[in-house]
């Protein structure tokens, strides 16, 4: 549940600590309720300075034998995938968005499957494994075809997908109390949105990006998009849950949780993204109304063509009077964050204008994607 502050105001926490993920002291033992992350991507070039200040990976990479340096940076992140079934709850959730990579070493090019990798440590360490997502991001890059071109058989198939492994720590969570069954129906989501959002395979990925900041260092942070998080945060945790990025980069999972009522802590080795981060907390309240608006937009335009075909709705949400599929989106709320606040170094506050029916019996008003307010500063859904 979304904790209620000062004025009965909903309100959710963000952190960010400066640190090394293997040991996250600050985090409880079973506390966090969902991870949503991405490594540094091993055998990458780009993380290859991040993965060289270990002198054994920077040897095993300088002598070319790839399969040793590609071990080797897997055990470093294996360290924090062991925090991860430390800290999460049981029936918690862990979503991993990793992509493997290509490379040529010593004249021998050869695919580095970091997923399988990451998969197989997981599996290790006990974690039941979910079925996965995978992420298609097609390239219309000229020069994206590898090997010999035309002349068989030394050509090679391009990449052009990432894969978001899901991971459950033990059996289904459990939700037992009234006030636990409550906040898990109000925390649904649309009956369309469950249809394309628990598709195997992404290829609508949506972005969105602040434009504000350095953009040298976004370029090389790795982002993933908004949206990635946003879906990923809904689909698997609840409202007033715990999130954890333990690669927090940019701080774009923190902004999701924040937009969706969860709350946050990420980890992050290297502190010259905090004014990245800060910006972004800032324009996420402006992000979150864009994305609310457009979420009821779309249910609104789904329940229009339905009607129009002939294939009326039966249900009814509670709050916002609008048509529903199912009874279990009857109850559901989009709470809309309505300020965000720094409280101390590195700590956020958000609070939310939550959603009520009337005492007259009025809906509740929601946000429209076409009253959302931009500025120039923000680029949304590209
Ligand atoms: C792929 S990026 C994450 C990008 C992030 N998802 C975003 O949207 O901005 C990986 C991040 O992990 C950080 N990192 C690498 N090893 C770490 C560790 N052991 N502990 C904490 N952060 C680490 C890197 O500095 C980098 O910013």
């Amino acid at each position: 549940m979304l904790r209620k502050g000062a004025c009965n105001a909903m309100i959710s926490e963000h952190c960010i600590r400066f640190a090394d993920a293997k040991a996250m002291a600050d985090v409880a033992s079973q506390s966090v309720h969902l991870v949503v992350t991405s490594p540094p991507y091993p055998m990458i070039e780009m993380w290859d300075e991040l993965f060289c200040r270990q002198p054994a990976i920077k040897k095993a990479l300088h002598s070319r034998t790839g399969i040793n340096a590609f071990e080797l940076m897997h055990r470093q992140l294996d360290r924090v995938w062991d925090e991860l079934y430390r800290v999460l709850v049981p029936g918690g959730i862990a979503c991993i968005n990793i992509g493997d990579a290509t490379r040529t070493i010593k004249g021998e090019f050869a695919l580095y499957p970091n997923h399988s990798r990451i998969l197989t440590h997981m599996l290790k360490m006990g974690f039941t494994n979910l079925p996965s997502i995978l992420w298609r991001k097609q390239t219309n890059a000229p020069n994206k075809f590898m090997g010999s071109g035309m002349m068989p058989p030394g050509a090679y198939v391009t990449l052009e997908h990432e894969h978001i492994l899901i991971f459950r720590n033990g059996g289904k969570r459990q939700f037992n109390t009234q006030e636990e069954k409550t906040n898990r129906r109000q925390s649904a989501f649309f009956w369309e949105e469950r249809n394309q959002w628990f598709s195997d395979v992404w290829m609508d990925l949506k972005g969105a990006r602040q434009e504000t900041g350095d953009q040298q260092l976004r370029k090389r942070s790795g982002a993933y998009p908004f949206e990635l998080a946003y879906r990923l945060i809904s689909m698997f945790s609840v409202m007033g849950d715990t999130v954890l990025d333990p690669f927090i980069g940019t701080g774009t999972t923190l902004f999701a949780a924040a937009v969706t009522g969860r709350n946050s802590v990420g980890y992050e080795l290297d502190s010259a993204f905090l004014p990245l981060i800060g910006q972004g907390c800032h324009h996420a309240i402006e992000l979150g109304h864009h994305r609310i608006g457009e979420r009821v937009d779309g249910h609104l335009r789904f329940v229009r063509n339905r009607e129009a075909a002939g294939r009326p709705i039966k249900h009814t949400n509670q709050v916002y009077g609008f048509p529903v599929m199912t009874r279990q989106e009857t109850e559901m709320i989009i709470p809309l964050p309505a300020a965000i606040q720094e409280t101390s170094k590195n700590q956020f506050k958000v609070t939310y204008a939550a959603p009520e029916a009337s005492a007259d019996r009025q809906p509740a008003t929601v946000p429209r994607a076409s009253q959302a307010v931009k500025t120039g500063q923000l680029r949304v859904f590209e």
